[in-house]
């Protein structure tokens, strides 16, 4: 196991070779996450696991993957997108373009949660998705727009949980064990990389989604993603954040208002 020592300067070593800056994680579940890298890449020493990483920029990009948590499903969290339908969508409808960011996105599940409420709101041919996330691996995975077909009963599930009324096996196209989504609902999306540590705003949007992915980041860091959404939210545009998050504590508090007491999703004012 790593010592608290050798992972600070496995971050700081990491920060300044490639500009991955991993310092404003959360220590538990970092440390979690490259005790297992280093058990699973049978390393006989941190200093052996340390010069590989920096020894290959290919390797680095595999540690990312393997220390981000990539865990993620179709309508996660029913309830939030039952509200997004029925609370969100009719207000967005108003506008004459809906501009969406899901900031670590994962595979896409949650991207494509999203088109299929807006195309059966009707609104999916004046929305464009942006989708990023840090870890490459994942966006070229979301680009696919292909699942496992297994995963497909629970996606179901959580769709008519979510207040679905359609048929949900039309949106996709089964083969052998993988799903593939319809590529119309992935014509308005845009996958790209963008590290939420580093990068800059890079539009204005109606609505940001970035659901449990604050949840890894310390408080300091969490303040400043937080500033960067406000720099890049129109006003009158909505925050979505995962169950287990808040933005309460910021400096954007005061002009974000909860929509409602359950779910996770700000307002912010004029
Ligand atoms: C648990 S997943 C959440 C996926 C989806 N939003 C959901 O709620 O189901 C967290 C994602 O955040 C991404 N992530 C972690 N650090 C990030 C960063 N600095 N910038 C952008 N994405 C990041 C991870 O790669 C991972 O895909």
């Amino acid at each position: 196991m790593i010592a608290t020592g050798q992972l600070e300067e496995l971050l700081e070593n990491i920060l300044s070779r490639y500009g991955y800056d991993f310092t404003g994680y959360s220590r538990a579940s970092l440390k979690r996450r490259i005790d297992g890298f280093y058990v699973k890449g049978r390393f006989t020493s941190f200093a052996d696991m340390q010069r590989r990483l920096m020894d290959s920029t290919a390797y680095f990009m595999y540690f990312v993957e393997e220390v981000t948590v990539n865990v993620t499903e179709m309508f996660r969290d029913p309830a939030f997108y039952q509200t997004l339908r029925e609370k969100i969508l009719p207000v967005l409808a108003t506008y004459p373009f809906i501009r969406i960011w899901h900031a670590g996105c994962s595979t896409g599940e949650e991207v494509y949660s999203m088109a299929i409420l807006l195309k059966e709101a009707n609104l999916l041919h004046k929305s464009i998705l942006y989708a990023t996330d840090l870890n490459q691996a994942v966006i070229e995975k979301a680009k696919t727009g292909i699942y496992p077909i297994n995963t497909m009963q629970q996606n179901s599930v959580n769709y008519i949980r979510s207040g679905g009324k359609e048929d949900f096996s039309g949106y996709y196209h089964a083969n052998y064990n993988l799903a593939k989504f319809d590529e119309g609902l992935a014509e308005k999306m845009i996958f790209s990389t963008h590290n939420l540590v580093s990068d800059s705003s890079f539009n204005l949007f109606q609505l940001i989604l970035c659901r449990n992915v604050l949840i890894y980041f310390e408080r300091d860091l969490q303040k400043r993603v937080l500033e960067l959404f406000d720099q890049s939210l129109d006003s009158l545009g909505f925050l979505a954040m995962g169950s287990k998050e808040s933005l309460r504590f910021s400096s954007i508090a005061s002009h974000y208002q909860q929509i409602e007491n359950k779910e996770k999703i700000w307002r912010k004012s004029r």
